[in-house]
């Protein structure tokens, strides 16, 4: 009974003294992929697991490698949001698409998948009219309804690993 009253203390009195002025914003550098790559394991591990078989979890990143990351920056479209130097939170985006929005388990609540997604739109409509699109894992769709996007259709991806195939949702803007 303690010991429960102690954990939830301190969990409310992180979440009021969250400080948003600890986080910056700033266009990824090639020098991110590392910690991008890392962020993704992570985000998913902590934030999609219940939504997910194991199998799944352990299969997510497939062949991916931080060199895949190092490319996807060199587009120029990702921005990384940052704590104390350390990357915590990212977006990524194409034409007409948000293609990634992943938040570190520590930081989630905080309002950053929030900030991240205005970023992800706005850089997806550059150079673009008409509908924003995204694959949605199936535990983030509550998020995504709630600033807009629509279901659309279901879907699947797999990273190269073979497997089970990742059950995604189709969602548009
Ligand atoms: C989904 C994700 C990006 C949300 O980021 P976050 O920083 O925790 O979200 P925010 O704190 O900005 O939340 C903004 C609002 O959305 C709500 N929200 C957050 N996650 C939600 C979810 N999974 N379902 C429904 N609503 C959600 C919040 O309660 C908040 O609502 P409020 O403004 O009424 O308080 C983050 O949980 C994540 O990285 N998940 C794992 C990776 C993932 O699934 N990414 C999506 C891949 S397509």
């Amino acid at each position: 009974m303690k010991r429960t009253r102690q954990v939830s203390h301190s969990k409310h009195h992180r979440k009021l003294h969250m400080d948003m002025s600890e986080f910056s914003f700033r266009r990824a550098d090639r020098k991110d992929a590392k910690a991008v790559f890392e962020l993704t394991k992570s985000s998913i591990n902590g934030l999609a697991a219940a939504s997910y078989s194991p199998a799944q979890i352990r299969n997510w990143m497939g062949d991916r490698t931080p060199e895949f990351y190092e490319k996807l920056i060199e587009n120029g479209r990702m921005t990384v949001c940052l704590r104390g130097g350390a990357v915590v939170a990212f977006v990524d985006s194409e034409p007409g698409e948000v293609t990634r929005l992943f938040v570190l388990p520590e930081v989630a609540g905080f309002g950053l998948g929030r900030r991240l997604l205005e970023i992800g739109v706005a850089e997806a409509r550059a150079g673009h009219t008409g509908a924003i699109r995204l694959e949605a894992t199936l535990n983030a769709e509550g998020f995504y309804k709630k600033f807009g996007f629509r279901t659309v259709g279901r879907g699947h991806f797999s990273h190269g690993l073979g497997g089970d195939l990742i059950e995604i949702i189709h969602m548009e803007l």
